[in-house]
């Protein structure tokens, strides 16, 4: 049986996305087969889809994916028929030290993905999805909310009585600062919509600064501290936002390098990493026990994931174009 499938020709470009089919096998003894019903769309998919890092050959975009198990290996025990599973983002880095580089074992990206109705593979590709989860809700997770929790949570130890500094209102800050207020910390966020600002002030964050009117956010976010600096950084920007990080975090705090919204390159004036002895830890999401990690840490706290509005499988490319205005707060997601 042939299920509906998106496809990026070589070279990606939203003129090579096309609609097509593709077929499930059935489970091999380690393996199960999943009823896909939402992906959610990342900057990283983004780059994929539009042509920035297309695919050298025909490639199934996603990386994120979550559905229902409805066919399980005889060797499978983790998983049975009707559970709800979400998608990992290294199906074969399992646990412990980083052991990937770049995106070549990356669904959506170095193999096939996950925009399409079914797929049948490996049991280390999903785990199970927080409980009471939609779909849609679950299929956040993959990209955004594992960078997010492994940055706090695995690199850092966060604590209550910490201080994060979460930037933008995209899918990674927005899940940092909800796992922030679920360790008890103090948040201080950004964004350059002072609509947004309110938004993220009722999500609980306790500081907010709009980054465009306050260039110097830097020392805003610093003096917030009572001078003391930021336990933690979320650094979505890149090269035109560091600097700054680097004056609001404190003495020996965390910096997770993480995004590229303003660019690959830039000059960076370092001295501060150096007399400030700071902890620039770059960031690749994470590992499968880390996404069971926060999974369990969900089910424990009720956390829901903020969904911005969801496209049918079909407008994927409209879905991208909207991502592209910026306009979004939280996740986009497509439904399957
Ligand atoms: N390394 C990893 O493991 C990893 C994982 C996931 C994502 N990422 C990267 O992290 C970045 C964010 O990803 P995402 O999925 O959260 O993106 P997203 O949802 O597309 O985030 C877009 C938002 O970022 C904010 N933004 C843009 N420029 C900014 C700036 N100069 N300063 C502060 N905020 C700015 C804007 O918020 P406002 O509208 O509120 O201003 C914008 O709406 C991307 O570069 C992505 O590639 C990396």
């Amino acid at each position: 049986m042939s299920h509906k499938t998106i496809f990026v020709k070589p070279g990606g470009g939203y003129q090579n996305v096309v609609v097509g089919s593709s077929e499930a096998h059935a489970p091999g003894s380690d393996e199960i087969t999943v009823r896909l019903h939402a992906n959610s769309l990342n900057y990283h998919d983004f780059a994929v889809v539009s042509g920035m890092w297309g695919p050298s050959e025909q490639r199934i975009p996603m990386a994120d994916g979550a559905g229902e198990v409805i066919a399980v290996g005889s060797a499978v025990s983790e998983f049975k028929v009707g559970d709800a599973v979400v998608s990992t983002f290294f199906p074969e880095w399992i646990d412990g030290t980083p052991l990937v580089e770049g995106f070549v074992s990356v669904p959506g990206d170095g193999i096939d993905g996950y925009a399409r109705e079914q797929v049948t593979a490996k049991t280390s590709a999903f785990t199970l999805a927080p409980n009471g989860y939609s779909h849609a809700e679950a299929a956040t997770l993959t990209t955004a909310g594992l960078t997010a929790w492994r940055a706090l949570m695995s690199d850092d130890s966060l604590k209550p009585g910490d201080t994060v500094l979460v930037q933008g209102t995209g899918g990674v800050s927005i899940f940092a600062l909800q796992f922030a207020k679920m360790a008890g910390a103090t948040v201080i966020a950004t964004s350059s919509s002072d609509e947004k600002l309110e938004r993220l002030k009722a999500l609980g964050a306790d500081h907010v600064i709009n980054y465009r009117k306050d260039t110097n956010w830097g020392e805003t976010a610093r003096a917030l501290t009572a001078g003391r600096g930021v336990d933690h950084i979320i650094e979505v920007g890149g090269p035109s936002t560091l600097e700054q990080s680097m004056i609001a975090v404190r003495v020996a705090g965390h910096i997770s390098v993480i995004g590229i919204l303003t660019g690959v390159s830039g000059a960076v004036n370092f001295v501060p990493a150096l007399v400030k002895q700071i902890r620039l830890q770059g960031v690749l999401v994470g590992s499968r026990t880390q996404q069971q990690a926060m999974v369990r840490a969900i089910n424990a706290s009720g956390m829901r994931p903020v969904i911005d509005r969801h496209f049918a499988l079909t407008d994927i490319v409209e879905a991208f174009k909207y991502q592209e205005t910026n306009q979004h707060f939280g996740k986009i997601v497509l439904d399957i």
